[in-house]
């Protein structure tokens, strides 16, 4: 059995996997600063530790990074700052966390001899997309987003480290992702405000922009199905459903499982900030053709996020 090192591990996607992998009978190191992740999401893979250890460390240490992945063989690079809305808010965040630590993880497999990467990217590698449903292969001549930028930027230094190194990478480009442990995202924001204060909602935009979303179980089956189908060189899949929803879609979901009726009010304007795309919606033909299903809608996927987060009130203190 391969031995699996995650970055990221701790976090919303992280932690899914490790536990997931764990459940193959893998054994799994995690690597995470918990800037953004929680040992709470580790507790049951922390109790295996025959098959699991968790590395708490920084990503941009490049010395502690190439010490702890000594011995894996696949590296999932997940570590990221995954808030796109506030990347104009401090420029440099992006590229030293999500470029920069990139090409750490590259040049500490290299060192390492680990020649597998798989590699969370985005949907908002498209920018504006002008094809919908978006196929891989679509063009996407302006970026909107420092984040989506600097995902790219990651994609392409995994590709180059594929052709001139002979490493073979995956880069998944997901849409949205929602389900336990969820922690940033404008469900966690409505759900946190409407605890609060049930009676009123601020909406960022006119709450009809349509993007696809994804059950993060789902998003992990496909993860796992690509890793098994590897191939030499660097391949690109999309990861979303077949379906997209309004944000005023996810209030109404909201709304029911809380059974709350706020009066909403607009900031208005087509997108809620700068760089925010008033409609995602991929094309993910090309994992689908290798068997892949969602198994949730996007309606039951709000749903289980809201009532995990309600189970879970300390998530949304914080
Ligand atoms: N959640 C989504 O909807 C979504 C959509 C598209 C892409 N992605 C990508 O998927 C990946 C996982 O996203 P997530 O939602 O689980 O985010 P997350 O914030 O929950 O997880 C990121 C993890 O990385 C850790 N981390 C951050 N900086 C670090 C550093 N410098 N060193 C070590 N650890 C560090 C955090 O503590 C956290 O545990 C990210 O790369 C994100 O960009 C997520």
């Amino acid at each position: 059995m391969p031995r699996h090192f995650v970055t990221g591990a701790a976090g919303f996607v992280g932690s899914t996997l490790v536990d997931r992998l764990l459940a193959h009978g893998h054994e799994v190191v995690g690597y995470d600063n918990l800037s953004s992740g929680r040992e709470a999401f580790l507790e049951g893979a922390l109790s295996n530790t025959a098959s699991f250890r968790l590395e708490h460390a920084d990503t941009l240490d490049a010395c502690a990074l190439t010490a702890a992945m000594r011995g894996s063989d696949v590296v999932w690079h997940l570590q990221a700052n995954a808030d796109v809305r506030h990347g104009l808010a401090n420029p440099r965040k992006d590229l030293e966390q999500n470029t920069l630590a990139t090409s750490n993880v590259l040049e500490a497999m290299r060192r390492n001899g680990v020649k597998d990467i798989l590699f969370a990217s985005s949907g908002s590698v498209y920018g504006e997309a002008m094809v919908f449903p978006t196929p891989e292969d679509a063009p996407f001549p302006v970026q909107t987003s420092l984040y989506g930028a600097s995902k790219l930027a990651g994609e392409a230094l995994i590709s180059a480290y594929c052709e001139g190194y002979g490493f073979r990478g995956v880069a998944f480009r997901f849409v949205s992702m929602l389900g336990e442990r969820y922690t940033h995202g404008h469900v966690y924001d409505f759900v946190r405000h409407l605890s609060k204060d049930p009676g009123t909602l601020r909406v960022l935009g006119d709450g009809r922009q349509r993007k696809g979303y994804l059950y993060v179980g789902d998003s992990v089956e496909a993860m796992l199905l690509a890793w098994s189908k590897m191939q030499k060189g660097f391949a690109v899949y999309n990861i979303g459903g077949e379906e997209y929803s309004t944000v005023l879609d996810s209030i109404a979901w909201i709304s029911a499982v809380m059974g709350v009726s706020p009066e909403l009010t607009f900031t208005g304007g087509d997108r809620g900030w700068a760089g925010d795309n008033p409609f995602i919606f991929l094309d993910a033909a090309r994992i689908m053709a290798l068997g892949w299903r969602p198994t949730l809608t996007i309606k039951e996927a709000v749903g289980r996020t809201v009532s995990w987060l309600l189970e879970n009130p300390k998530v949304l203190e914080a």
